[in-house]
């Protein structure tokens, strides 16, 4: 049977780094390895362009109907002055919050090859291998009141609302501790229980998940701001860390300059599983957003959605093999010295978007 991907390339390089996407969906459903039926859509500032909201009701029912859906970034300066709920980023925040992506998986892994691009010691970061689970539909993201208000006398009183529920941790916990089982299993919880009462609860309910169900995994808890200062100073003491939207957020930009670039990180955005079928919904992007400042140039690194169709073959359609081979070809092209301009060192020769695409794809194609 075969499988609806629901491509939505958005704003900025987002277009530029899904044709390479594009391309090996192309290869693989021609090559008789998957039979992928892709639809196009629109969201963000492209969205807002054609149909002044940041993503339309037909692209919704499209997007609840794919079996996956790849994204690419969207946002961007042309787009600043446009109402609050119709900016581009709205346009993502109704794709999680409406298909209940609550887990966000964002794994961060520095390539051999690669450990000389990152701003910190090669010591530091070779062979590190670490998956932030972020929760993506809850706290300050989602959370009411938000709003800004005008007082009595003038000034503006501007509110966010960060707020956790009991069902909320337990389900993105569990998440954590599964995915740990499969790796080091070791599962850090990031949350600020010293000055939060959302974190509190963060902490008692993570502890009470972790006793009762998953005491043959590690825990350990860690405030926010100390799992900042230690994924810079000793990060490959980590293995999972399970955090809230908005330090989940902020902590795996952190995680990205440890692999070299904002460009290699990818990410899935998974939904529950349904009980008759298995099945999930999800969306899979890279951490990295629309990047006006390179757009138009063609040279933006494609490996972060790249990686992100990795990341769906594993996760939505079981192909195992496939994820692997597909991230072994980006291996393997780094290794052979490959490099985009955001991960070269000084002096060191480039290639476009364009080219890096192509040599994944031929050696992700030379691997079967
Ligand atoms: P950004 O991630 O777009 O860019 C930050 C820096 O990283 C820039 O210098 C950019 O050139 C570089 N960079 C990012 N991706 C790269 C790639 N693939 N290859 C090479 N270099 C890359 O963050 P920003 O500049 O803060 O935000 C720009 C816009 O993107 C904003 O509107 C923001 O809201 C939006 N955004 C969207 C997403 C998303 O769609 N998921 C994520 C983050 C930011
Ligand atoms: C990300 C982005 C988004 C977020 C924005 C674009 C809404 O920064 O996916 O990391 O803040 O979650
Ligand atoms: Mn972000």
């Amino acid at each position: 049977m075969s499988k609806k991907l629901f491509l939505l390339p958005g704003d900025g390089i987002g277009p530029e780094i899904m044709a390479e996407v594009k391309a090996i969906i192309d290869w693989m459903n021609s090559a008789g390895l998957a039979k992928f039926e892709t639809d196009e859509g629109l969201v963000g500032g492209a969205a807002y362009d054609a149909h002044q909201v940041s993503i339309s009701e037909g692209d919704m029912e499209k997007a609840m109907a794919a079996d996956a859906i790849l994204f690419g970034a969207v946002g961007g300066p042309k787009w600043d002055k446009v109402p609050y709920e119709h900016r581009p980023e709205a346009g993502l925040l109704r794709l999680r919050k409406d298909l209940d992506l609550f887990a966000n998986l964002r794994p961060a892994i520095c390539y051999p090859a690669l450990a000389d691009a990152s701003s910190l010691k090669r010591e530091v970061v070779e062979g590190l291998d670490i998956l932030i689970v972020r929760e993506l539909t809850g706290g300050t993201y989602f959370g009411t009141p938000k709003e800004i208000v005008t007082l009595e006398n003038g000034d503006k009183r501007a509110v966010d609302t960060q707020v956790y529920t009991t069902p909320e941790i337990e389900r993105i916990a569990r998440v954590a501790f599964e995915l740990a089982k499969t790796r080091r299993n070791h599962v850090f919880s990031s949350e600020k229980h010293n000055v939060m009462r959302s974190g509190v609860l963060w902490k008692e309910v993570v502890t009470r998940v972790h006793a009762e169900e998953y005491a043959d995994v590690q825990l350990t808890h860690i405030l926010a701001d100390n799992c900042a200062m230690q994924l810079v100073r000793n990060p490959k003491q980590f293995d999972v860390i399970v955090t809230d939207n908005l330090f989940g957020d902020i902590l795996s930009d952190a995680a990205a300059m440890l692999t070299g670039s904002l460009g290699m990180l990818p990410s899935a955005s998974l939904g529950a599983e349904d009980a008759k079928t298995g099945s999930r919904k999800a969306l899979y992007e890279p951490v990295h957003g629309s990047a006006p400042d390179i757009t138009g140039k063609g040279v933006a690194n494609p490996i972060a959605m790249i990686g992100s169709l990795a990341m769906a073959l594993r996760y939505s359609f079981g192909m195992i093999e496939e994820a692997n081979k597909l991230e072994a070809a980006i291996a393997k092209v780094l290794a052979d010295g490959l490099r985009t301009g955001d991960i070269a060192a000084k002096g060191e020769a480039t290639v476009g978007t364009k080219d890096m695409g192509a040599a994944v794809l031929k050696a992700f194609q030379a691997s079967f």
